[in-house]
């Protein structure tokens, strides 16, 4: 098991890199599937997610070569329809975005229900609304899903919900159907523009990404392509949140200003100063960033889901009350109970959570719930006095590329730990 040793206080400063978006090279590494040609993929981050989905693509008999940040991909002998063994997808939900790729490359795909996570259900109703719309028979048993269709035909689709993953697979699914599909009510976040972006430069013909109305032209085959993933939107925000828990002042770079305005906006109502200083370089200063904030987490162009975490920790040592509603999962206050433990006054009252200001947090032995409850606890432990211990930090490693480096060398006391767990449960530490 791995764990952080955090030591509060350290003053944050200096600049740090964002690496490549985790939820716009998943979607577009599983749309690899969909060229017979090389595809080459740059600013890959480096995560276990990442690697998951370069394991499921190599199950189906695809070529992943990693050079450094590359990808290169080559999906011409592909050789199974069916995805690889449960203990894999099990391990990542977006293993399922290789659903809509696989079916209009062969025409069918078994594959296993994703299971729920920490932070909710995760249903597919509207994945599998949209494959059948396109013409797809599904049959699902047995905790398994089988999809299969001769040949695809396009169709106007209506989404109940702006859901990130269903917009996505639906569109890979239709790139090679035949006709016009339209998508109505699909979701608009930039990791949904990065992969029609992708898309197009294989060929395809997708039009009004990022609003929500989009349509695709099926088209007969797909090229290769070379395609440079977005910055991460979400490590921004969550750095932008620590100098802003920390009352410091950082730089951050390879940041697209425009993905983050829900973020900036409410960082500015609570006091931080930020600005813009050179293309894709942001100055955050935190240093009078005491404010309490009223969040809802909402589809984009909305607050971020993502970011909820992360804002509580800071408003744990706000200059008053706040209140933080989640509208997008079912559970996604697993990391306030941890919080608490290092001293924050939280309390849930139905879908929102209360945020009493404290004046200070104490370090604490806390664990990592799920990956955004992971980068909360660690913005909490460099603001804490003391120490903290964040475990089971597997988490966080699935969605941030190096963390506790990159927070290192901003000058945070942070050290991180591969413990193996002894017979008597004492932690010895190589
Ligand atoms: C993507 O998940 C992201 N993951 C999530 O990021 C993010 O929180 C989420 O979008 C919302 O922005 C990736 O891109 C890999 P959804 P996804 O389908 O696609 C309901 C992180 O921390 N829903 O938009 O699974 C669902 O239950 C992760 O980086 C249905 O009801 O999200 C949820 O309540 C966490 N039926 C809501 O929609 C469906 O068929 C949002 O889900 C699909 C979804």
């Amino acid at each position: 098991m791995v764990k952080l040793v955090i030591k509060g206080g350290n003053q944050l400063k200096g600049s740090v890199k964002i690496s490549g978006s985790k939820n716009s090279c998943l979607p577009i590494i599983a749309a690899s599937i969909l060229a017979e040609e090389p595809i080459i993929l740059r600013d890959v981050p480096f995560l276990s997610d990442v690697k998951n989905m370069i394991s499921v693509l190599e199950h189906l008999g695809v070529e992943v070569n990693k050079d450094e940040d590359s990808l290169k991909i080559q999906s011409n002998h592909m050789t199974r329809g069916d995805l690889p063994p449960y203990d894999l997808i099990s391990k990542m939900r977006a293993s399922f975005l290789t659903a809509g790729p696989l079916l209009a490359r062969q025409g069918e795909v078994k594959l296993y229900l994703p299971g729920g996570c920490e932070i909710g259900t995760r249903p597919i109703d509207l994945h599998l609304k949209g494959f059948k719309a396109l013409g797809a028979e599904v049959d699902v048993d047995h905790g398994s899903v089988y999809v299969r269709s001769g040949c695809l035909t396009g169709e106007r689709i209506y989404l109940d919900f702006p859901s990130v993953g269903a917009t996505e697979n639906i569109m890979m699914a239709a790139v090679r159907a035949r006709g016009a599909t339209v998508i109505e009510n699909a979701a608009e976040e930039p990791e949904i523009m990065d992969l029609a972006r992708f898309l197009n430069s294989l060929g395809a013909k997708v039009k009004g990404a990022g609003t929500k109305i989009i349509k695709i032209i099926g088209v007969d085959e797909l090229g290769g392509a070379t395609h440079a993933v977005i910055p991460d939107r979400i490590e921004a925000g969550t750095f932008m949140a620590a100098a802003a828990i920390n009352r410091d002042e950082i730089i951050l770079e390879n940041v697209i200003t425009e993905h983050l305005k829900a973020v900036t906006a409410k960082l500015k109502e609570a006091g931080a100063v930020i600005e813009e200083i050179a293309e894709g370089k942001v100055r955050v200063d935190g240093r009078k960033c005491y404010g309490p904030l009223d969040i809802k987490t909402l589809p984009y162009p909305g607050f971020p889901t993502d970011m909820q975490a992360q804002f509580m920790a800071m408003l744990t040592l706000a200059k008053g009350t706040s209140v933080v509603t989640e509208t997008i999962f079912e559970n996604r206050y697993m990391h306030v109970n941890e919080l608490k433990r290092m001293g924050a006054n939280i309390r849930i009252e139905g879908p929102g959570a209360i945020i009493q200001g404290v004046e200070s947090l104490s370090g604490a032995k806390v664990r990592c719930t799920d990956l955004r409850a992971g980068a909360s606890l660690v913005l909490a432990g460099l603001a804490a006095q003391g120490e903290t211990e964040v475990l089971q930090v597997e988490h966080l490693d699935r969605g941030y590329s190096r963390l506790d480096e990159k927070f290192y060398k901003l000058g945070a006391d942070i050290k991180r730990i591969e413990a193996e767990e002894r017979s008597d449960t004492s932690m010895s530490l190589r």
